[in-house]
C-alpha cells in the first residue's frame, strides 16, 4: 500500500473514522446485465453543533478600516528581545510562520527544542500531528484547506527551559506581540491549542472541559479551543474530540462544501 495512504488510514482509524468506501466503478459496458444498483453513499456525520459564545464587542467598523500594522513591522519592533527572562535559555525567537492573509491562525503554548532549533512553530511531533489535523481533516471532509495556507504561532516566541509551563509575568510580556500579529493577519478563526492559548486568549481561568469545542468572540474574529496535538500524543483517545472540533472548524469556513 502506498505510504502516504497507509498513513493517513491509521490518522483516521485512530480518530475512531472506520467508514472508509470507494465511489462505485462505473459499469464495464452497457452489455453487462442488470448491473447491481450503486451502493448509496453513507451521508457523513453532521458536525456537532457550536456554541457561539458572545464575548466584548468590538469594534469591527474600526477594525475593518484601521490601518493594520504589518507582521514585519512587528517583528521589527520584538527585535532581538529581552523583555522577559526566557531569553536567556533560547536559542531563537520563533515569531509565527505561514500565510500573512491567512482565514485561520493557530495558537500553540511556546516553542519546543524543534521549534528554538529551527525558528519556526510547530516542526516538531506536535507540529507533525498539527500538520495531520489540519491536511487529514480537510482530505476526509474533501475541503481544501492546507497547513501552508494558514497562519501559526505561539502565546510565548521563546522556548521556556525544559519546555515548562509559562509563568504568568511571561505570558504577560509576550501577549502584546501575539495580540498585533492577530490584529494584522486579522484572521476569520482563531483556534487556541490547549488550555495555556485559550486561557491566555479569553483571559480566564476556566477548565479545558468547559472551552473546548466552542466558539468564542474574540477581537472581531472567532476563537475556536481545541486539544494541544502534544496532549494529543500523550493520550490518542482525545483525537476523537480533536476530530470533532476540526469538523467545526471547517464546517465554518466551508458551509457550502459540508
Ligand atoms: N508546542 C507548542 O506549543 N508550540 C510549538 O511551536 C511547538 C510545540
Amino acid at each position: 500500500m502506498d505510504p502516504d495512504l497507509k498513513e493517513r488510514l491509521r490518522f483516521y482509524q485512530e480518530l475512531g473514522i472506520s467508514d472508509f468506501y470507494r465511489p462505485e466503478p462505473a459499469a464495464a459496458s452497457a452489455a453487462v446485465p442488470n448491473p447491481a444498483p450503486p451502493r448509496p453513499r453513507p451521508a457523513p456525520a453532521p458536525p456537532p453543533t457550536p456554541v457561539f459564545v458572545p464575548g466584548p464587542v468590538t469594534d469591527d467598523l474600526f477594525r475593518a478600516t484601521a490601518p493594520r500594522e504589518t507582521l514585519e513591522a512587528i517583528r521589527a519592533d520584538l527585535g532581538d528581545c529581552r523583555r522577559c527572562q526566557l531569553h536567556a535559555g533560547r536559542n531563537t525567537i520563533v515569531f509565527g510562520s505561514g500565510n500573512p492573509k491567512a482565514d485561520v491562525v493557530f495558537v500553540g503554548e511556546g516553542p519546543g527544542a524543534d521549534e528554538d532549533a529551527q525558528g519556526l512553530p510547530f516542526v516538531g511531533r506536535a507540529g507533525q500531528l498539527l500538520t495531520e489535523m489540519i491536511n487529514n481533516s480537510a482530505a476526509k471532509l474533501n475541503v481544501p484547506l492546507r497547513r501552508e495556507q494558514v497562519y501559526i504561532c505561539n502565546v510565548l516566541k521563546c522556548r521556556p527551559p525544559g519546555n515548562r509551563t509559562p509563568e504568568k509575568d511571561e505570558i504577560d510580556t509576550c501577549l502584546p506581540f501575539l495580540l498585533r500579529q492577530l490584529d494584522a493577519i486579522r484572521p476569520r478563526v482563531i483556534v487556541a491549542l490547549g488550555a495555556t492559548a485559550a486561557r491566555a486568549l479569553l483571559n480566564t481561568s476556566e477548565a479545558m472541559a468547559r472551552l473546548r469545542g466552542r466558539w468564542f468572540e474574540f477581537r472581531g474574529a472567532r476563537l475556536l479551543v481545541t486539544y494541544h496535538p502534544a496532549y494529543l500524543l500523550r493520550d490518542p483517545a482525545k483525537k476523537r474530540e480533536a476530530w470533532e472540533d476540526m469538523q467545526i472548524l471547517l464546517g465554518f469556513l466551508y458551509p457550502r462544501e459540508l
